[in-house]
């Protein structure tokens, strides 16, 4: 769960993009290819914090133009030169990042929009425990280097299925020294981290950040909540929205301050139904992480598949309608 919330506004027009060279390409792991990208006519690039990610606009051989997300992993700063991302190739993706693997050079260029951080590291916290699986090590990785950085205390615990799939190791070493353990389970989870030994015991001002597969992210953070630590202590990101349930089918929203009634039709989003009737609503990631979307519903039942609202939040009848739907056939919004 993500109770950060975005550290730019809500937008509702894409951001402007800036044309990026591929300065450097480089094997990272087995499956994992690495990128530096550098300004196409020189000079710094937007400044960024540790957790934030960049949206790389990919054209496919077919022209279709498709947008990923991806952690930048190298070192913080106001005044980058560069941008590092790792990219994982995804056998049963749509094509994007196997476009990065195979179509992209060096020299090449591509387009992608400024930083955004939908997982900023907390300024107050007094003691940190990083948790990365596989790819998930690239925003964990930025925030080693800025936990070193202000000489905070911290520990980084790192899981792959064996050295050959472990990426950045070497940076991880840099940025961490001793304060990181490394982990392989071969592809069983069950022989990786002993999850219980690496959260430890809660304490006022520490906070847990995991990024990886679905389930090392969902077990941290059970894991946590059953001994002890508040949910806002608790922090993830996941790049992937949640696959439509087979039972999801058409619901009616209305936007009461609107005055329009919605059918949202199966297989499309509360949130693109509204902008496609026209309601005004702000949104960002589309992917349930960010919070920009939320609405306050007025009556009806959610059905709540994002991962940024918190429990209390819920409570107060806040729902994310890019990615949520509803146990009820129609959902009244505050929109
Ligand atoms: S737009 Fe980001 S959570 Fe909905």
């Amino acid at each position: 769960m993500n109770e950060n919330k975005p550290s730019v506004t809500g937008a509702t027009t894409e951001p402007e993009l800036i044309r990026v060279r591929i300065a450097r390409a480089r094997p990272e792991a087995l499956d994992v290819r690495g990128f530096d990208l550098v300004q196409e006519r020189g000079g710094s690039l937007p400044g960024f914090k540790a957790g934030a990610h960049v949206d790389v606009h990919i054209t496919l051989p077919d022209r279709r133009r498709v947008v990923r997300s991806y952690s930048l992993c190298g070192p913080p700063s106001d005044q980058p030169y560069s941008y590092r991302i790792a990219v994982l190739y995804e056998e049963h993706g749509t094509g994007g990042s196997r476009h990065l693997h195979e179509g992209m050079r060096e020299g090449y260029v591509l387009d992608i929009a400024p930083p955004k951080n939908y997982f900023e590291l907390k300024s107050d916290a007094t003691h940190t425990v990083l948790v990365a699986g596989g790819i998930g090590i690239t925003p964990i990785l930025a925030m080693a280097y800025e936990l070193a950085e202000q000489d905070k205390l911290f520990e980084l615990h790192y899981v792959a299925r064996t050295a050959d799939h472990m990426a950045l190791r070497k940076e991880v070493e840099e940025a961490a020294g001793k304060r990181a353990r490394f982990y392989f389970d071969g592809g069983n989870p069950a022989n990786g981290m002993d999850l219980g030994v690496v959260l430890g015991s809660p304490a006022e001002g520490k906070h847990v950040y995991v990024c990886g597969p679905k389930g090392l992210i969902e077990a941290t953070r059970e894991r946590a909540l059953a001994r002890g630590y508040g949910e806002g202590a608790v922090h993830s990101e996941i790049f992937t929205p949640p696959a439509p349930l087979p039972g999801d089918g058409p619901i009616t929203v209305i936007a009461r301050r609107s005055g329009i009634t919605v059918p949202v039709a199966k297989g499309t989003s509360i949130l693109d139904a509204l902008l496609a009737a026209g309601v005004k609503t702000d949104f960002d990631c589309k992917m349930g992480i960010c919070g920009t979307c939320a609405a306050q519903v007025l009556e009806g039942t959610p059905d709540h598949r994002d991962s940024s609202l918190l429990k209390s939040e819920r409570a107060a009848g806040k729902m994310c309608t890019c990615v949520s739907r509803a146990l009820t056939p129609s959902l009244v919004l505050d929109l």
